[in-house]
Parts: structure tokens; sequence; C-alpha cells
């Protein structure tokens, strides 16, 4: 298992690699890696780089990450602000991926404030580090008052949503491709 640590600056460009590693989405175009940074990375690193957490590598570099914002409200407005404005510059097809993902989120956000992406390099998967990832975030969550977490995934990714159900999340509802998956800590 990889070291668990809190995010610092240094690991923007490793956060980047493992998310277009891990996306599942296209990743061929700037524009596909811009989207997947900005929907996925560049909010959460800016704006609640307190609330992220890396796996590192025996040299300190980031093989894994938890990025979560604490409260929606707040994530809402920032990235309706800052983000989307640059995602829908990028084209209709982002815009409508990005407002997808939002809507999703929303519908569940006022009794689940706090949402997370975990994302592991694959030669560092199955070996206990998401789940160590997992405990750290929720420990930190408790210490700050804050004892719910709210998740969506592809219906499709199996071996996430096998992760997710052993880190005691539950099935709340399966809505546009997505599961959405809630854990009360
Ligand atoms: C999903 C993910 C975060 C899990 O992290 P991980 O470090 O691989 O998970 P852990 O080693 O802590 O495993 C915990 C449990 O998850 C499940 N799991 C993990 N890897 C699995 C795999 N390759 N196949 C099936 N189940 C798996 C198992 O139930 C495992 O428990 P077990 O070892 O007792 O069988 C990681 O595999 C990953 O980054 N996957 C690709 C990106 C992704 O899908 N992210 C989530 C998007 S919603």
């Amino acid at each position: 298992m990889n070291n668990i640590r809190k995010y610092e600056v240094k690991d923007r460009e490793n956060l980047k690699k493992i998310c277009i590693e891990t996306s599942g989405l296209p990743t061929e175009t700037a524009k596909d890696k811009d989207f997947l940074f900005l929907m996925f990375n560049d909010y959460y690193a800016e704006i609640e780089p307190d609330n992220v957490f890396v796996a590192v590598n025996d040299a300190d570099e980031a093989v894994g990450y938890i990025l979560c914002a604490e409260n929606f409200e707040k994530y809402l407005s920032v990235f309706k602000k800052n983000y989307l404005p640059r995602i829908k510059k990028l084209g209709f097809r982002y815009y409508y991926m990005a407002i997808g993902e939002i809507a999703v989120h929303k519908l569940f956000a006022k009794k689940y404030k706090a949402h997370l992406h975990i994302d592991i390099l694959s030669e560092c998967q199955g070996k206990g580090t998401g789940t160590a990832l997992m405990n750290e975030l929720k420990n930190h969550l408790k210490s700050k008052g804050i004892h719910s977490l709210m998740l969506s995934c592809g219906m499709g990714n199996k071996q996430a949503i096998k992760f997710y159900k052993k880190n005691n999340f539950i099935l709340h509802r399966n809505i546009m491709g997505s599961c959405i998956m809630i854990c009360d800590f």
C-alpha cells in the first residue's frame, strides 16, 4: 500500500496525469484533457486543497488521489462562476456533460453536501490504497463535523462500485447512467 499525505502544490501535474489515465473518458485532444482537468481536478486542487489527499510512491510522487468538495452550495457557486464558463468555451458537448454531472449531484446535495472523486494509477490499484485514501478523508471530514459523503459513478464501473460498497457506501439511486452512492459515517 502507498503512503497517504495531504495534497501539496507540487502534486498538481501528477494529479492531471492520474486524471487522464483513469478517467475512462476520451483523452485524445487538448480539449478532452482540459475538460477533464476543469471538471474533475481544478476546482478541488485550487479552491479546497485542504480536502485533497494523495497516495505517494517511494519518491513522494502522487500515484492516486481523493478530492472532496465539502459543501455543494459553495462548490456550485464557485464552479459556475470560475470553471463552467471555461468548459462552455471548449464546446457544447463538454458543457452538456458538465451540466449533467452537476445536475445529478444537485438532486441529492440538500442531504449529502460533501462529494468526492477518487482515482489511482492502474499499477497501484487493488492494494488497499483506495481504502486508505477513503479512511483519511472520512477522518478529516469527521474532525470538521461532516459525517456524510456522496459520489456519482458510471453504472458500468463494476470495480469502483464494489470498492465503494466495501467502504460502506450504499447505492442510493441510478440516474442518467450514473449510480449515486452515499455514505454516513
Ligand atoms: C476504484 C479505486 C479507487 C479503488 O481503489 P483500490 O486501491 O484499487 O481499492 P482497494 O485496494 O482499497 O480495494 C478495496 C476493495 O475494492 C474492490 N476492488 C479493488 N480493486 C478491484 C479490482 N481490480 N477488481 C474488483 N474489485 C476491486 C475489492 O472489493 C477490494 O476489496 P478486497 O481487496 O478485499 O477484495 C481504484 O481501483 C481506481 O482508481 N480505479 C480506476 C478509476 C476509477 O474507477 N475511479 C472511480 C471513479 S467513480
